[in-house]
């Protein structure tokens, strides 16, 4: 089988993550990538890759290309998606694609007038404990979904530059679990009721964010949805889903260092969750390319398409309304001419 030929622009966190698992893969090889930062370059050449070049515009110059990975920052996805539909290149790029709903739907009728395939990196979808929820729910065997739980907690908030150019808790975080509140039981939103507070950090909170949050969604059928965040567990990274319904009931729990018990006078013990991100969606990663790479080379759909990038930006711009105003807000609120 013909191998797809790959190029990462960006090698902080993500795109090494990115990187190494492509390596990895049979029909994969990455043959060229791009970052403004030396130490960056030197790690993919450490890895292997043979072509460095200093800008994003000089990839997509190079004929082999077939399909990029956008993992810069959020502020030059838009664009270098774009850009990259117009020069024939399949596209993954990380979330989200950008925080203007405008701007998110150029770019997917750019992407549509195309041939090319773009794929949002909302990677909690290619998670064990997840899928398996996911599945238990569409297998029926908890009949009828009524309410769904989802616990998603930081183990430590990110600096205050970050916080600034983030979009924002819903924009940055929460939009994960938009994202899966859609994916785990395949129901639209209607409506969004947010509650935030900023109870960990007064800078989050002076740099115009919250770092605490309750949201109650209610989907087009009734189904109730309630995501609590918090940037900052003291145990660890948390990352739970419940779905209850007429017939039963079914969790995903955490991953943890370990499942010992350690039994004695004072209580039952265990070990913490995995750290953070990179630790507890190691797997979930290398599922999502791999993913990517059989869509490719089977010229099959992608499994997280635009559309989905746009349905979960829609839910977090209708939570930022709704904190705002202090009051529910419908999804059909959330329309082009919505700015916040
Ligand atoms: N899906 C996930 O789990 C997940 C996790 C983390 C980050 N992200 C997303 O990935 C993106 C990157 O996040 P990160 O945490 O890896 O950031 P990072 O700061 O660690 O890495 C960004 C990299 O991009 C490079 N860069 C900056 N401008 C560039 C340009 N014009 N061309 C090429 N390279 C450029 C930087 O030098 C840096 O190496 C963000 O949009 C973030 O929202 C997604």
């Amino acid at each position: 089988m013909k191998k797809i030929k790959f190029a990462v622009a960006g090698l902080g966190r993500i795109g090494k993550i990115h990187l190494d698992n492509l390596l990895q893969m049979p029909h994969a090889e990455v043959v060229a990538v791009t970052d403004p930062i030396e130490a960056s370059l030197q790690y993919a050449r450490d890895q292997g890759v043979s072509l460095t070049v200093a800008t994003y515009e000089e990839l997509l110059a190079l004929p082999e290309v077939d399909a990029v990975i956008i993992c810069t920052p959020t502020d030059t996805h838009a664009n270098y998606a774009e850009l990259a539909a117009k020069a024939g290149k399949h596209i993954f790029c990380e979330k989200p694609l950008d925080l203007d709903l405008n701007r998110v739907m150029n770019v997917l009728q750019v992407v549509e007038a195309t041939n090319v395939k773009l794929m949002l990196g909302f990677n909690r979808r290619f998670d064990q404990e997840f899928k398996k929820v996911k599945n238990v729910v569409k297998s029926g065997q908890i009949g009828e979904p009524h309410l769904v739980k989802i616990t998603s907690r930081d183990p430590g908030a990110p600096p205050v530059s970050y916080i600034k150019q983030s979009g924002g808790l819903f924009l940055d975080m929460t939009i994960h679990d938009f994202d899966m509140a859609r994916f785990i039981v395949e129901k639209e939103v209607e409506e969004v009721y947010a509650k935030g507070a900023v109870l960990i950090d007064d800078a989050i909170g002076k740099a115009g964010d919250i770092d605490t949050a309750i949201v109650t969604l209610t989907y087009t059928d009734g189904t109730m949805a309630v995501i609590d965040n918090s940037r900052e567990a003291a145990y660890g990274y948390d990352q739970r889903v419940e779905v209850f319904g007429s017939k039963g009931m079914v969790q995903g729990n955490n991953n943890l260092h370990d499942t010992h018990k350690l039994h004695n006078k004072d209580g039952i013990h265990g070990a913490l969750p995995l750290h953070f991100f990179l630790e507890r969606y190691a797997q979930a990663y290398k599922t999502e390319i791999q993913d990517f790479v059989d869509a490719l080379t089977s010229n099959e759909n992608v499994p997280v398409d635009g559309e989905d990038g746009l349905q979960s930006l829609r839910i977090g711009l209708a939570a930022k309304k709704s904190l705002m105003e202090n009051r529910p807000v419908k999804i059909s609120e959330i329309n082009s001419e919505v700015t916040i």
